[in-house]
Parts: C-alpha cells; sequence; structure tokens
C-alpha cells in the first residue's frame, strides 16, 4: 500500500490536537507528517511518536508533495487552501461546514457510505459533530426498517465550539460561584448553570444553522429523499466533552425495541447500554475520550406508528470529528484513492 504524505491543518486546535493523538492511535501509516496552523501557533512544538516537530504557518507552497491534508482550521480557511491543495494533487479531509453541501464533495462518515469517496474530485467533507454520532446508529436501522420520519434534540458540549468556549465555561463557572460577573464572549447567554438554545445563528425558517445542518447532512449521508421530514432542536448545556441526543424516529416497517437493541449491539462503533432498572444508560462522561456512540434508553415512542425512542452519546470530538477525519483518511489510503 502507498504511504502518503500528510499535513495537519490546524493541529494546535482542539480538533487538530485530538487528530493529531488519533493518528497514532490508528496507526496511520505514513512517509511524512507536518503540522501547520496560523502565524500565531507557528514555532510552537508538538511531540509525535517520539519525535519533536514545529508548527509551520501554513502558506500555499505548505502543501507541495502532500498527499493527504487532514483540516480543522476553520472555513475561511479551508476554503482559502482547498484550490492550492487540490491543484498539487493533494487531497482534503475537511472539518469546517464549508463545502458539506457541495455535490461534488462526498460528506462520508466511514464504515456508513464509504463508496461515496470514490467520487471525490480532490475534497471530501467531515459531518458535523451533531450529525456524525448519529450516522453510525441510523444506517443499520434504516437498512432494517427504512426511516420515514426523524426528530432530533441535541445538548451539545462546550468543546463543539472551540478551545475558547472551554475556557469561557471554566471562568463563567468560577466567576459565577464566586459571586462576581462575567462578560461571555463566544455564547450569547451564560453558559454556566444554563442551557442556551441556540447554536450558530438562526435561519429565516426559524430553525439554527446546527439544526439544519442535522436535517440536510443526514439526508446527503443516508441518501434519503429530500422530502423526508427530519427536525432538529439544538442547545448547548454546561458539559466539557460529548454530545447527547434524544432520538425520535418512525420507520416504514414494524421494528421492537428489542430488534433495535440486538442491531445495534452488532453494529460497527455502537456500543448499547441499556439496562434501566439497574440504571444503566449512557450519559457523556462515559463518552468521552473514547470511540464508540453510545445508545440506550430503547423503547417504543408512544407518538408515532413503528416508533422507537433512543438516546445518543458521543465524545463530539472524537466521533464528531476528529476520528472520523482519521477513519476517512485510513479509507483513503487502504482504497488507493489518493
Ligand atoms: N470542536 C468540534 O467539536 C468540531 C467538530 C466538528 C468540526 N469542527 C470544526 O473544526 C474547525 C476547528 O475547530 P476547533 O474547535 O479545533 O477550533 P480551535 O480550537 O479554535 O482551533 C483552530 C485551529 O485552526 C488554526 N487556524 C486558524 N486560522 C488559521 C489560518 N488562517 N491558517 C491556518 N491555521 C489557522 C488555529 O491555529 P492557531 O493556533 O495559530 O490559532 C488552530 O490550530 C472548525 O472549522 C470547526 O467548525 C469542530
Amino acid at each position: 500500500m502507498k504511504k502518503p504524505n500528510i499535513a495537519i491543518l490546524g493541529a494546535t486546535g482542539v480538533v487538530g490536537r485530538e487528530i493529531t493523538k488519533i493518528v497514532n492511535e490508528l496507526n496511520i501509516e505514513f512517509n511524512e507528517i507536518k503540522f501547520l496552523s496560523s502565524a500565531k501557533s507557528a514555532g510552537s512544538k508538538i511531540e509525535f511518536q517520539g519525535k519533536e516537530y514545529t508548527v509551520e504557518e501554513a502558506k500555499p507552497e505548505s502543501f507541495d508533495g502532500v498527499n493527504i491534508v487532514l483540516a480543522s482550521a476553520g472555513g475561511s480557511t479551508s476554503q482559502k487552501f482547498a484550490p492550492e491543495i487540490v491543484k498539487r494533487g493533494g487531497v482534503l479531509i475537511d472539518n469546517s461546514s464549508a463545502f458539506r453541501m457541495d455535490k461534488d464533495v462526498p460528506l462520508v462518515i466511514a464504515y456508513v457510505n464509504d463508496e461515496d469517496l470514490r467520487k471525490h474530485k480532490g475534497i471530501i467533507a467531515n459531518p458535523n459533530c451533531s450529525t456524525s454520532q448519529l450516522m453510525l446508529v441510523l444506517k443499520p436501522l434504516h437498512e432494517k426498517a427504512k426511516i420515514k420520519r426523524l426528530i432530533v434534540s441535541t445538548y451539545q458540549a462546550v468543546s463543539g465550539a472551540g478551545l475558547a468556549a472551554i475556557n469561557e465555561l471554566t471562568a463563567d463557572t468560577k466567576a459565577n460561584l464566586a459571586g462576581e460577573t462575567f462578560e461571555n464572549k463566544c455564547f450569547k447567554k451564560p453558559i454556566s448553570f444554563n442551557v442556551i438554545p441556540q447554536i450558530d445563528v438562526f435561519c429565516e425558517n426559524g430553525y439554527t444553522k446546527e439544526e439544519m445542518k442535522v436535517v440536510n447532512e443526514t439526508k446527503k449521508i443516508l441518501h434519503l429523499p429530500q422530502e423526508l421530514p427530519i427536525s432538529c432542536t439544538a442547545a448547548r448545556v454546561p458539559v466539557y466533552n460529548g454530545h447527547s441526543e434524544a432520538v425520535d424516529i418512525e420507520f416504514e416497517e414494524n421494528i421492537t425495541p428489542e430488534e433495535v437493541r440486538e442491531i445495534l449491539k452488532n453494529s460497527f462503533g455502537v456500543e448499547v447500554i441499556d439496562n434501566p432498572d439497574n440504571f444503566e444508560y449512557p450519559t457523556t462522561r462515559d463518552a468521552s475520550g473514547v470511540n464508540p456512540v453510545f445508545v440506550g434508553r430503547i423503547r417504543k415512542n408512544l407518538a408515532f406508528n413503528n416508533g422507537i425512542s433512543l438516546w445518543c452519546v458521543a465524545d463530539n470530538l472524537r466521533i464528531g470529528a476528529a476520528l472520523n477525519t482519521v477513519r476517512i483518511c485510513q479509507k483513503v489510503i487502504e482504497m488507493g484513492l489518493f
């Protein structure tokens, strides 16, 4: 198998650091690796596989000879560098939302729609974190009973908004407990001891962009019809890491909670924790720092025919971003797509 030259763009950020760790964990074989950031962190050091690397400022020439770029440096940075990467024959695996709905760009969850990778023209998009964790759960259920309608409510951790947001939760909590005033910057409302029903900006239809990402990206990844009804409400909660989701699914065909449990127990990347009698159900503390998407509270939904409700928890920095990015990289290498 050909070994690529890899660049990690945004290596000093929350997602970039996680990508670096997972490249090591998944034993990605590469020829050379480099770490890129903005001018701000250029010159800082990264320890990787026993070697010290100096972070470089990303410039067009940084991508000379690079085969695969794992990017988590924001949409405008990806938009700026994508043509430079593609022009040089590289493949960009992008974490931002810049290209996700572009019809020429595959939007992929590894082990869900790998075949879509074959259609790439130099750019592959990694879905939004709240969509990502759902896909490994919904795909095998859709194959069994066909999704007819979907309602998702998210409870999203602050790490999904980057390093500054993590620091804001700490500082706001400390200030709150000390009875001091605190000026929030990352969030529109104080995040400590609070739940904020807004992630990203509002769209004309009253949904937020984050909510519409779940609607549109789910349809693209699972190849669902455009008219299939999906609704999402996304809220930010004062949790450092790990997104939770309450999911209500109506299926075309009958499917029992027992069947759902059995299917998910045998599905790649999913772990079922579902024994309410013994208070066993997944929480964000179970999910943070590990790879599986955890599912529990599987029950018959009382509002739909053929309906199932479940609770789904995962590490948003892993399956929601870095883990899937590196798994895509692994597939691109295995499938010889660079
Ligand atoms: N956090 C999540 O759960 C999550 C999930 C899915 C997708 N994403 C996406 O991933 C991206 C990064 O998120 P994050 O949470 O890791 O943010 P972050 O902690 O703020 O890190 C941003 C990274 O991008 C680099 N960067 C910024 N501007 C740059 C430029 N002009 N040129 C080169 N590098 C630049 C930064 O370098 P410096 O250190 O030099 O500033 C830093 O390494 C965003 O697009 C976000 O939407 C995040």
